[in-house]
């Protein structure tokens, strides 16, 4: 099974933490060269220093904030136009908690911008190299919520359906270059996203910490949260060659939490 990445190049976006830290991390293992996107300059510089470089790579970064397209647009412009990419990681912070009754338009329309406008324009401004290259992985972090909705994450659920109805679309189109867009959907698992979540359910139903976190993972097969390694063990498997005939999937990633087929 082909699973280097050697000559390979990597965007990966929201790679300071969390899961895009640790796909930027198993990509890097896997010989590409990763460029990452995030707000938090101090990290990324010292993360782009600590990614593996076995293969003699080059690692690289932008300072971008999401919520800003002509910035990120302006960014991804300056990679394009010196290397092409082959593989993108479609992933930033998630929309805040909260019964979708009480949302506002304010939150719908960062959520759409942050998830979908920038997707859309990093996906615009790869493709061109992907299509040279012939070969190209477009790989988003969603959640399993595209396929069943999760209790007070009324933004996030929305804006979720819409990024894989986004990229079902796209791979449709792209498939004839060999380019292949999927979507992994983690579970439960443990980053800084998870903590903030789970202080909120203390903080709203006035229990303990341990109470909560019981509650979650009593409804997980494998009884645990997910490690940011096990997301990015299956999208460095995607990135690969070795995933060649994989296009337009959503895979859940959750320890078998999500209740359907
Ligand atoms: N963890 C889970 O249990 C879980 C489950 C299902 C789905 N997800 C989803 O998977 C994605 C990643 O989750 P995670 O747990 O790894 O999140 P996380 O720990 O909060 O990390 C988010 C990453 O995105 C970057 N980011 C946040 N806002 C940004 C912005 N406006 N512009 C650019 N970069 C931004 C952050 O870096 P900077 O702060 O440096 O910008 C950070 O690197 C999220 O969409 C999350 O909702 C997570």
């Amino acid at each position: 099974m082909e699973l280097s990445l050697k000559n390979k190049n990597a965007v990966v976006c929201g790679s300071t933490r969390g899961i895009g830290l640790a796909i930027a991390k198993e990509l890097a293992l896997a010989g590409a060269n990763c460029i990452l996107f995030a707000r938090n300059e101090g990290l990324l510089k010292e993360i782009v220093h600590r990614l593996p470089g076995n293969s003699g790579q080059e690692h690289d970064y932008r300072v971008a904030d999401f919520s800003e397209p002509a910035a990120v647009k302006a960014a991804i412009e300056s990679v394009v136009s010196k290397i092409n990419i082959h593989i993108l990681i479609n992933n930033t912070g998630g929309p805040p908690p909260g019964p979708i009754a009480e949302a506002s338009a304010d939150t719908f329309e960062n959520a759409f911008r942050q998830h979908i406008i920038i997707s859309q324009l990093l996906a615009q401004c790869v493709l061109p190299g992907m299509k040279k290259e012939g070969y190209g992985r477009i790989i988003n972090i969603i959640s399993t919520s595209v396929k069943i909705p999760l209790n007070n994450l009324g933004v996030s659920n929305t804006i979720r359906a819409a990024v894989a109805a986004w990229a079902k679309t796209l791979s449709n189109e792209t498939g004839q270059y060999n380019i292949t867009v999927n979507n992994i959907l983690p579970g439960s698992t443990k980053t800084d996203r998870l903590d903030n979540l789970i202080e909120e359910t203390v903080k709203k139903e006035h229990t303990g910490r341990e109470m909560v976190e019981k509650e979650m993972t009593d409804k997980i097969p494998l009884k645990r949260f997910g490690l940011p390694e096990e997301i990015a063990n299956v999208a460095a498997f995607l990135a690969s060659p070795a995933a060649s005939y994989v296009n337009g999937a959503s895979i859940p990633v959750d320890g078998g939490r999500t209740g359907s087929i």
